[in-house]
């Protein structure tokens, strides 16, 4: 299975467009070792030409552009996209399906509750039946412990959606009603070599079913948003907290860092990092700490195979 990187940022992106923090501030004027990054997301394929996109985000056509088998050119108009799964309904991870349109009908795998928002508070869904039949919309269950599913596209991979609490965004009716189905990770599993990678950039909480699930896999590729809860009002940039925003930060007791201490297998890999995050930062020392505990930092690009 390969597996690429297309953003690696969490929503606003790395710098973001209004924000002059230190680490925005300095990636803008070169003064900082770190590297610029686009908006959550990322593709897996079975066979390197038919790509599942794993969220469709603001930049995705730079992200399309950065990455060549995303254009196979097999026909005068032709994608190496084969079908897009989402684990949410939030902005950084659906805007870009109207990027889309112009490839439309295309298949996108959610969620009810996702589908439920994207056909109400942010109905993309219904706006892009305007263009040659829209989204063909394939149901993601998340009813049982086990919710398997398999894409057309790519034969030889399997999907396991794992429910994962969390909240809708803030335009989903049911912002204050948090239902399963909200959020997911996906464990994808190649069948012929056994590997798999759980993906999940939005990891709020260690439930009960993760940790030996996560145990097993050969990959993590996980929430990387903040390295402490209160990250937002310790740069003045916002009060909201991780425990709130359903981002599990990496730091203290409890964090992301201790909890990946106690997984011996698996690769480790961040993702969706917020702009405020020291780890951005290659020569920092919260950097190095992860060094230490074995914990990488995705960037955009960056290809993983398994
Ligand atoms: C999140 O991951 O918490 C959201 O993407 C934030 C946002 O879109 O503003
Ligand atoms: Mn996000
Ligand atoms: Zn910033």
């Amino acid at each position: 299975m390969k597996i690429q990187i297309l953003g690696s940022a969490a929503g606003g992106g790395f710098p973001q467009w209004n924000c002059n923090c230190d680490n925005c501030t300095g990636v803008r004027n070169g003064t900082l070792n770190a590297k610029p990054r686009t908006q959550s997301s990322i593709a897996v394929s079975s066979n390197g030409i038919d790509w599942v996109l794993f969220n469709a985000s603001p930049d995705i056509r730079a992200q399309l552009a950065d990455f060549s088998p995303m254009q196979p050119a097999r026909a005068k108009r032709d994608t190496g996209i084969g079908a897009i799964v989402l684990m949410d309904s939030q902005i950084d991870h659906t805007t870009g399906l109207l990027m889309l349109r112009e490839g439309c009908p295309l298949d996108v795998w959610c969620t009810d509750m996702v589908h439920q928002d994207l056909t109400s508070g942010f109905p993309v869904f219904n706006m892009l039946e305007h263009w040659n039949g829209g989204l063909n919309r394939k149901r993601i269950p998340v009813e049982d412990a086990v919710n398997r599913f398999t894409i057309e596209c790519a034969p030889g991979l399997e999907f396991i959606a794992v429910p994962l609490i969390s909240s809708a965004p803030p335009y989903s009716p049911h912002r204050n009603d948090p239902h399963p189905g909200d959020n997911i990770g996906v464990l994808i599993r190649d069948t012929q070599s056994g590997k798999s990678l759980f993906y999940a950039p939005g990891l709020g909480r260690i439930e009960p079913h993760l940790p030996a699930m996560m145990a097993e896999a050969d990959c993590l590729l996980v929430d990387g948003t903040l390295w402490r809860d209160d990250e937002m009002a310790h740069n003045g940039v916002g009060d909201k907290l991780g425990v709130h925003m359903g981002h599990l930060a990496q730091s203290g007791e409890g964090g992301m860092i201790a909890f990946l201490d106690t997984l011996d297998k698996p690769r480790k890999v961040l993702i969706h990092i917020n702009n405020t995050n020291p780890i951005l930062i290659e020569d920092s020392p919260e950097r190095a700490e992860l060094a230490a505990h074995g914990i990488e930092v995705s960037y955009d690009g960056m290809s993983i195979e398994l």
